[in-house]
């Protein structure tokens, strides 16, 4: 267990608090934007030096995250809207989860069902004609309002207390919190800045899946290219093996080689290109879908210590604006999605066209297109729950007498 991440679960472990009306902390104010009168819509700003996030409450969501180029000038890497509002159409319509915290149980249940000490549970399947159950079923976290417990100029905490929502056994009560930082640190020792993601949750009454992740979509050539597929380099460098899916990506129990798999397509120990073999992966993002989406697993090297020391699992970077990000966790896979299913019918922000236009004379791409984004999120084996020989069930597995469930991730920003 993380320690800091421990202590905050020790802190936050307070149910009463998810009832706590919002009361942002003093001198926050300021940052939160009184445009919406919505509560659920409100925007909230959290800053240091370099790097400004924007977060609303409704699916305790990442709006907008700003950190300057290789020229300083500043870009926003976060696919999402301008408007708030649109979330929550998003949610009716295409529901793509952008910038969402995804739980219950992230990702794919296998027929919507799974048992803990012989009982079996049954939730909404709200995905392929009722096979399986994405991100939580049909009203999962990412359509949630949460709450906000603290907020203050740099870090924001929401709080959900779901009291057996979607048929899940059991009460859980989660903590998002959400910290911006250039502070020179151990973890951070050139100073850089740092996005630190944290998804603390408790099983109060009954043992039950938890596994809470963002779902954040980057660009990191902040659409001033149509795809990311020619400028985008994508490192994995502790995953050499990957979760084999069925034609609706529902794990089948089988482990993959990235060495031997679809000619190689999946190797990103050494940086890559997200193009390059792109061409070799017809079938894997499902039938007859071309593109990565795709759950690796991380692999400690013995040196690392314990199973959930935070490593190194992402290194990504644009060589269009030289944008870099690497994404440390303590989980122990990576889902990667490179927005196979997009297909330009989603605008992209008016604000990223204005100021593409100001810094290059070129608003860049008015659209997401299909390969226009990718989506890396930090989480354990996906259908972890029913695939027992794993052993992944005691870490996606909570009740009362278990300790906090813990999602830490650090994303840190550089320039190439
Ligand atoms: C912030 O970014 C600017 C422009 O890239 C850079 O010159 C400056 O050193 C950065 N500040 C810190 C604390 O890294
Ligand atoms: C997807 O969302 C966009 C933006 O809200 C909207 O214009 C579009 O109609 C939606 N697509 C579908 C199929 O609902
Ligand atoms: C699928 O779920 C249904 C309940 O909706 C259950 O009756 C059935 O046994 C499940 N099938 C499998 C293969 O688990
Ligand atoms: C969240 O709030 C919005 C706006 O107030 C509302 O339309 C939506 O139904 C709420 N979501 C849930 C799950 O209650
Ligand atoms: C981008 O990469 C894809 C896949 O590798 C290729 O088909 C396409 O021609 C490239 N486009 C450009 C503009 O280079
Ligand atoms: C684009 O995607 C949306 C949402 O998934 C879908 O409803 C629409 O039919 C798609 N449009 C095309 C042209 O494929």
């Amino acid at each position: 267990m993380h320690l800091k991440s421990y202590l905050a679960a020790a802190i936050y472990g307070l149910p009463a608090l998810a009832h706590a009306a919002p009361s942002p902390a003093s001198g926050s104010s300021s940052s939160a934007s009184s445009s919406s009168s919505d509560p659920h819509f409100k925007t909230y700003t959290i800053k240091a030096e370099n790097i400004t996030a924007t977060l609303i409450p409704y699916g305790a969501r990442l709006t907008s995250l700003l950190v300057p180029d290789r020229d300083g000038n500043e870009q926003d890497v976060i696919v999402g809207y301008d408007d708030p509002k649109t979330y929550l159409h998003d949610s009716e319509t295409n529901r793509t989860f952008f910038g969402a915290v995804v739980g219950r149980y992230a990702n794919r249940i296998k027929n919507g069902t799974f048992s803990i000490d012989g009982t079996a549970y049954h939730i909404p399947e709200n995905e392929n004609g009722g096979r399986d159950t994405l991100h939580g079923g049909s009203v999962g976290y990412d359509m949630r309002n949460w709450t906000v417990t603290s907020h203050t100029d740099s870090a924001i905490t929401f709080s959900l207390l779901d009291q057996g929502l979607e048929n899940f056994p059991g009460d859980v009560i989660s903590y998002a919190t959400f910290s911006v930082s250039t502070q020179k640190s151990a973890e951070n020792p050139k100073g850089l800045p740092q996005l630190t993601t944290k998804l603390v949750s408790l099983a109060l009454t009954q043992k039950t899946p938890i596994m809470l992740a963002n779902h954040l979509y980057w660009n990191l050539n902040a659409f001033k290219n149509p795809t990311i597929l020619n400028d985008t380099l994508l490192q994995l460098p502790l995953s050499e093996r990957f979760i084999v899916g069925d034609g609706i990506l529902i794990p089948t129990g089988e482990i993959g080689d990235v060495d031997t798999a679809y000619s190689g397509a999946l190797d990103f120990t050494e940086p890559k290109l997200i193009g390059k073999d792109i061409d070799k992966t017809t079938g894997l993002c499902g039938t007859g879908c071309t593109g990565y989406d795709t759950c690796w697993l991380v692999d400690r090297p013995a040196a690392y210590g314990a199973g959930d020391t935070v490593v190194p699992t992402v290194r990504v970077a644009s060589e269009k604006t030289g944008i870099s990000l690497e994404i440390a966790t303590n989980q122990a896979a990576m889902q990667v999605y490179t927005c196979n299913g997009q297909n330009g019918s989603i605008a992209t922000k008016d604000s990223q066209a204005k100021r593409n236009k100001a810094q290059d004379g070129n608003p860049g791409a008015a659209f997401v297109n299909k390969y226009g984004c990718v989506v890396f999120e930090t989480e354990d084996w996906i259908d972890g729950i029913n695939q027992p020989q794993w052993g992944r069930r005691p870490y996606q597995i909570a009740g009362p007498d278990d300790g906090p469930v813990v999602n830490f991730a650090t994303y840190q920003f550089g320039t190439i």
